[in-house]
């Protein structure tokens, strides 16, 4: 194990020492089974449907947190502004570049059953048009499953706030390379204004969750996992303040 990857272990095994669980990642991963779960059994009571389920990491990066259920996938499609780089996915089945915030017929109406926008709202000009691309690309009785930073927390609302010139200088102090440093925008990025965008988009079962999540995100370098920990107890006790939102929604299903 290289030495990074061990001190990310034992700060995370502190994180959950203190009590700091569940992580973003675990309700991640409970959200993901369920949202594979049922469309596995919708896709087995419809007799026309193809068995195999298809997702669409929207915004995929470098990492998917889809990537473990990678057996349980038929397709997996991601999509980006950035093209990664040749053999940098290798469980993904397909890559388009795509601005989710542009107007997007990238693919035809309810393709998938289950999209993954893993901190990506918290980049997007226009989570409008964004919401509604998604929306349109799911299947009737599809999941969504999000997660974005909640600027409610006085930490993130900080930096979002940043002048673009300095956050330019401080972001890649607190990301794992330059590259993870994307601009940003949190247009609709506290838990109510979230919460509106997707009911607005024609979401239905809508939950937000909050969860304390700078001190993982920051761990990397001891300073900012020390702050991100401050900043993790201090809004401990006021979920609606937590920095981070995890998301799931549904499109109404056949019978709605
Ligand atoms: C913070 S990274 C998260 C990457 C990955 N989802 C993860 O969880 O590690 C944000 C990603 O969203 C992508 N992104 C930002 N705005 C986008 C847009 N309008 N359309 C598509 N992708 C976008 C960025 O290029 C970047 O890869």
């Amino acid at each position: 194990m290289s030495d990074r990857r061990a001190v990310s272990d034992r700060r995370e095994a502190a994180l959950r020492r203190l009590g700091l669980v569940p992580s973003a990642g675990d309700l991640v991963r409970v959200a993901l089974g369920d949202a594979l779960a049922r469309a596995e059994a919708a896709r087995a009571e419809e007799a026309a449907a193809p068995p195999a389920v298809v997702v669409l990491d929207a915004g995929c990066g470098r990492n998917s947190a889809l990537a473990r259920y990678r057996a349980h996938i038929g397709r997996f499609v991601g999509v980006d502004i950035h093209e990664p780089a040749p053999g940098a996915l290798p469980y993904l089945d397909e890559f388009a570049a795509v601005d989710l915030c542009e107007s997007s017929d990238a693919f035809p109406p309810a393709t998938f059953d289950v999209v993954l926008s893993s901190f990506t709202v918290e980049h997007f000009a226009d989570p409008d048009a964004a919401f509604a691309n998604l929306a349109r690309w799911l299947r009737p009785g599809g999941s969504l499953v999000l997660t974005t930073v909640n600027r409610r927390h006085p930490f993130v609302a900080a930096y979002l706030r940043m002048p673009d010139g300095l956050r330019r200088h401080v972001q890649p102090v607190v990301k794992a390379t330059a590259a993870d440093a994307h601009p940003l925008v949190g247009a609709c990025n506290d838990p109510a204004a979230l919460r509106e965008a997707l009911a607005r988009a024609g979401y239905d079962d809508i939950r937000v969750v909050t969860v304390g999540h700078l001190a993982r995100a920051w761990r990397r370098r001891l300073p900012t996992f020390v702050l991100g920990l401050v900043g993790d107890l201090l809004t401990r006790g006021v979920p609606s303040r937590r920095s981070t939102l995890v998301v799931t929604a549904l499109i109404p299903g056949p019978d709605a």
